[in-house]
């Protein structure tokens, strides 16, 4: 029997809920229906032009073997002047460890200072993969519900009252995916002061630190003060600023100690990450950064229009996303509603719905924790927003 086969610790993982959707718009593509997907946390744009080139140079100069586990030392020199031109903050190379995406480097957070009997809390609607990496750690998630009317930034109060003593570490992820939402300043400050002070790390998922609209900032949580940056570890990656996605690098970012025992583990599990894309990496974060400021300019043109659709459209209602690409959509209007013998019930139903009858995929917000909502990505061109958005409004007035 397969089922016996499995460990605990792997049985226990919940198939993705974005698993679902994808499924049925690929059989959906196979039968020939032209299907617009909103589903796909991608930028649409090809990696630029420069960082292209060094990866092929690196690949014409041989640069094609081993390399140091946690990556070459121009590169993790390369993103600590990053960390202190951007953010403000001094990490010395030694606290860098380079990993295959910012998934790989969360991963091994978690499996690193998370145990049995730990909890991590995690403001929702949060990123499709935290919770299963957290209990693939032996640990628990523990989730408190951002509101709707706050344009879903987690506060002071929130943290608080939700607090218990056997939380390890807090979760944030500002830009947020799925909301777009970025926290206040002042609240981190509160949030982080609150955590210090009772020992607990704040693991930061900065991924999305570029892609902000609205002459917002970005406020890195070690850049707070000394104890703060003591007290957290820094998540980012290239694949979205960069439009890298298939490329996988990603780093971490924190106190040696902790970095060191992520090298030890990822010395064991995957080794160094591609040479060639390390080389494509250094790139990216020396070369002109011109390319990300056409692409976020790009994208906050989609926001605007998306948004505005979204909220013409009678029975669902958007958040206005600070950054990132994606709108959190109020789907729990349309609860109730019937097509083809169907009853709406959830927010599931709603994307089958988009699926079956718009030919428009998007992921219904259960699978970021935070139900009654469906996600759209607008890191897509103008004309197949445009064509998607007309397709959910016909399909929305059809509905009994
Ligand atoms: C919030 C967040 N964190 C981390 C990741 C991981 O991205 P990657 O592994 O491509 O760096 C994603 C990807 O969608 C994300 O949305």
């Amino acid at each position: 029997m397969i089922s016996n086969v499995i460990s605990k610790s792997v049985a226990g993982i919940s198939p993705s809920a974005t698993e679902g959707t994808s499924f049925m718009a690929n059989k959906l593509k196979r039968e020939g229906i032209d299907i617009i997907s909103f589903a796909q946390g991608e930028p649409d744009f090809d990696t630029p032009d420069n960082i292209k080139k060094a990866a092929i140079a690196a690949i014409k100069a041989g640069f094609t073997k081993y390399t140091d586990v946690p990556g070459i030392p121009e590169l993790r020199k390369a993103v600590a002047e990053k960390f202190k031109r951007e953010n403000g903050i001094e990490y010395e190379p030694s606290q860098i460890l380079i990993c295959n995406g910012g998934k790989q480097a969360l991963y091994e957070v978690f499996r690193t200072i998370c145990e049995e009997g730990d909890q991590v809390l995690i403001p929702a609607p949060c990123y499709v993969s935290y919770a299963e990496q957290i209990k693939l750690a032996g640990a628990e998630p523990v989730f408190f519900k951002t509101k709707e009317e706050n344009n879903f930034r987690p506060n002071f109060e929130e943290v608080e009252a939700n607090f218990t003593p056997k939380i390890k570490a807090f979760l944030l992820n500002s830009p947020n995916n799925p909301t777009g939402s970025i926290i206040e300043k002042e609240q981190l400050k509160k949030i982080a002061t609150f955590l210090v002070e009772r020992g607990v790390y704040i693991i930061t998922d900065e991924v999305y630190e570029h892609l902000i609209y609205d002459d917002r900032k970005h406020i890195s949580v070690a850049s707070l003060g000394e104890k703060e940056k003591e007290m957290s570890i820094t998540v980012n990656s290239l694949s979205k600023t960069y439009a890298m996605t298939g490329w996988r690098v990603g780093y971490a970012a924190g106190p040696k100690g902790i970095i060191k025992a992520m090298n030890n583990l990822q010395g064991h599990a995957t080794g160094n990450i591609n040479s060639i894309a390390q080389k494509a990496a250094i790139e990216a974060l020396n070369g002109s950064q011109e390319s990300v400021r056409i692409m976020v300019k790009e994208y906050g043109k989609r926001r605007e229009y998306m948004v505005n659709r979204l909220n013409g459209i009678e029975g669902i209602k958007c958040n206005y996303p600070d950054g990132a690409f994606y709108t959190f959509t109020n789907v729990i209007a349309l609860y109730g509603k019937e097509y083809d013998g169907n009853i709406i019930r959830s927010d599931v139903d709603v994307a089958k719905f988009f699926l079956n009858k718009a030919h428009v995929a998007v992921v219904p917000g259960v699978a970021f924790n935070y139900s009654g909502y469906v996600r759209f990505v607008f890191a897509k061109s103008m004309e197949v927003i445009k064509e998607g958005l007309d397709r959910v409004e016909k399909a929305i007035k059809e509905l009994k």
